[in-house]
């Protein structure tokens, strides 16, 4: 049993109370946004008409499994609320690290495209500056890649190609490999986005800055609301 299974649930369902009728939600990717889906599956039984955006082929298995109209940017051009966990998030700014799930991409497309993004999490997430525990998930393209890594590791980082199952790289939704960057404590973290990204083969990164609106974290003693500005 995970034993932030409760902070995290109750971070879910504060957030489950954001979403109105008629809305475009996007859905994010993890053990919290489980949750958070899970809780939208039992609101859409009981009533709730909403349409979502999944950021994983194993969030939008789920939405579906569960009754969810699920669409795509074919059908949308925007999100109203997308709700996401996160591995790391900064206590001042909001900044986050994720990506530890392998979603990186499709989480960064959908935070980009919603009006609120907000971001569900117990408190052991929080931090004062990013990289201090996680590693930031590179998503890069498998030719060249290791290539790719050693320019990374050239910005200071300690590079780990992430394993799939077996001897393979894990492949991400978008066929793509994922270089683990281990930088440590980062000063800057939208320079060291941007750095990261300039680099020729480089899907994205797992950096998310100055992108998220609130944050809902669980703790002890109930769920706090932290907003950005
Ligand atoms: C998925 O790719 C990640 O970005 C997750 O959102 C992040 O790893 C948080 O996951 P948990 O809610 O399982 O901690």
């Amino acid at each position: 049993m995970d034993p932030n299974f409760a902070h995290k649930q109750a971070a879910a369902l504060r957030a489950a109370d954001l979403v109105e009728h008629g809305m475009v939600v996007g859905l994010g990717t993890g053990s919290t946004a489980t949750l958070f889906i899970a809780e939208l599956i039992a609101r859409a039984a009981a009533g709730l008409k909403i349409r979502c955006v999944p950021t994983s082929e194993r969030s939008a298995a789920q939405a579906r499994d569960g009754g969810l109209a699920v669409i795509g940017f074919d059908a949308t051009k925007f999100i109203d609320l997308a709700v996401d966990g996160a591995d790391e998030i900064t206590t001042i700014g909001l900044d986050l690290i994720k990506g530890l799930g392998g979603a990186l991409l499709r989480e960064k497309i959908v935070a980009s495209a919603a009006r609120e993004f907000v971001v569900i999490a117990d408190s052991s997430k929080m931090v004062d500056r990013l990289g201090m525990r996680a590693p930031v998930p590179v998503e890069v393209t498998p030719f060249g890649h290791e290539l790719t890594a050693s320019r990374l590791a050239n910005l200071g980082a300690d590079v780990v190609l992430r394993a799939g199952l077996g001897v393979t790289p894990y492949v991400t939704d978008g066929g793509n490999f994922i270089l683990d960057c281990h930088f440590g404590r980062i000063a800057e973290a939208r320079a060291l986005d941007d750095t990261i990204r300039s680099i020729v083969g480089v899907v994205e990164t797992g950096i998310f800055a100055g992108m998220t609106q609130r944050v809902l974290i669980a703790s002890e003693t109930g769920v706090a609301e932290l907003r950005a500005g």
